[in-house]
């Protein structure tokens, strides 16, 4: 009796690299393959990608509609905590792969897989995001990365294709290498590049160039509830139609652009240029209301706490206790975070004007310098004596020359450069 050959699961994006991996699949594993398509958000025309799959030669496709699940467990958890990897990128790839890894697992699973594939190279982050969530989920799995594996050239992989009646021409328009979910869109590859080039307008797709965007600002208010975006101008918005609406309006005014020399995990710096209109204004408006309701220390030690959370989004460590522990704190951090930030949008800024919380710690009272003063300035005598104690001793014992009398140069402050050339002269 003829064995039964082994499943693998595919993650599919019905581009070209994917399409070429279910035949190569079938050819060089000998396994049947089932694409598995993950909706993260952005308009595709789902059963035609499913229909692709099916005649490439999958044995079956299923499309999984996760926007729901990224919304609530990646994209709010890392706007609450504030992600931006190296302050700029909004990490919605770096988001959106653990996701696809437990799907692809769990897939694997229900249809009696012993495989899984994924279409990253073997040179970005991805694959090591990929395949560090399949470890901690499913270490039994297989995992095959077929385009590390095949060292196909983009014009070999066309000719593959064209010998194994793979539709190509829909999806070799493009010059650039693109992934995108609702949080963004990661534009890399072609004359991108080059650092020195400023990106030409074609791989801006959800934003318009600052000379597009119209010449009057527009002002919108964000309401947050515990640090999770609720309200788009008072009016009570679902997260998926709220994330919608501001990349087609912030996109509109140019907001979103971001260009970046990135620190990859695997060594390279790389030039990456992202879109994320919505991402971009829902961190800046997040950021605002913190700063209504968030002490200072709280706010110092919440930076520490974005940094290490983007950096472990970047890095692929999803699912570790680490991630567990910051989340943790990060949503008790989250419990005052309640209120309304006004933005305006314009010219490809996006701009806090207002804010206002039930729960501000920001007092009228105690901040103004008109009549109604509420802060007690005599207190401040006090204040002052006790905070300058240390700083009062020091000068008298271990830096007398700042004292008054003395002459004061640079060089009483900051001690003066050994000049190491002079030094070796007066050896001699
Ligand atoms: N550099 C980004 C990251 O590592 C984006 C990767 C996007 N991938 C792509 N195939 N264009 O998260």
């Amino acid at each position: 009796m003829k064995q039964k050959r082994k499943k693998v699961v595919l993650a599919y994006s019905g581009g070209l690299d994917t399409s070429v991996a279910i035949r190569w699949l079938q050819e060089k594993y000998d396994m049947d393959v089932i694409a598995l398509t993950i909706d993260l958000g952005t308009v595709k025309d789902l059963p035609a990608i499913k229909e692709k799959a099916l005649k490439i030669g999958a044995i079956k496709a299923l499309v999984v509609d996760a926007r729901e699940t990224f919304l609530r467990y990646f994209i709010f958890p890392a706007l609450q905590a504030g992600a931006m990897y190296e302050g700029v990128y909004p990490l919605a790839t770096a988001l959106g792969r653990p996701l696809i890894a437990k799907l692809l697992a769990d897939t694997a699973i229900e249809e009696g897989a012993e495989a899984v594939a994924h279409g990253c190279t073997g040179k970005g982050n991805d694959q090591v995001r990929f395949e560090l969530a399949l470890q901690a989920l499913s270490p039994q799995l297989q995992v095959i990365a077929p385009v590390r594996e095949w060292k196909m050239s983009r014009d070999e992989e066309i000719r593959y294709a064209q010998e194994h009646q793979i539709p190509v021409e829909a999806t070799i328009k493009s010059p650039y290498s693109v992934d995108e979910n609702l949080w963004g869109r990661a534009i890399e590859c072609g004359i991108l590049e080059d650092p020195w080039v400023e990106p030409p307008e074609d791989a801006y797709k959800w934003t318009r160039s600052i000379d597009k965007a119209p010449d009057r600002p527009r002002y919108i208010e964000i309401g947050f509830d515990n640090g999770i975006p609720v309200s788009l101008n008072g009016e009570k918005m679902d997260g998926l139609g709220l994330i919608h609406e501001l990349n087609i309006l912030a996109g509109k005014h140019g907001i979103g652009r971001i260009d970046h020399i990135e620190n990859r995990l695997v060594g390279i710096k790389s030039r990456e240029i992202y879109e994320a209109p919505a991402a971009v204004v829902l961190h800046q408006a997040h950021k605002a209301i913190e700063g209504m309701t968030m002490t200072k220390d709280a706010l110092r030690f919440k930076e520490t706490v974005s940094t290490q959370y983007a950096d472990l989004i970047y890095n692929g460590l999803w699912f570790s206790a680490l991630h567990q522990d910051l989340v943790a704190y990060v949503l008790s951090s989250q419990r005052f975070v309640t209120g309304t930030a006004r933005v305006r949008l314009h010219k490809g800024s996006c701009t806090v004007v207002g804010r206002r919380s039930p729960v501000s710690l920001y007092s009228h009272a105690l901040a103004t310098y008109d009549g109604a003063d509420a802060f007690d300035h005599n207190a401040a005598v006090g204040f002052i004596k006790i905070y300058g104690l240390p700083s009062k001793t020091q000068a008298q014992t271990q830096m007398k020359a700042l004292m008054a009398g003395e002459t004061i140069h640079v060089d009483s402050i900051v001690p003066p450069k050994v000049k190491p050339k002079k030094l070796a002269r007066r050896k001699k």
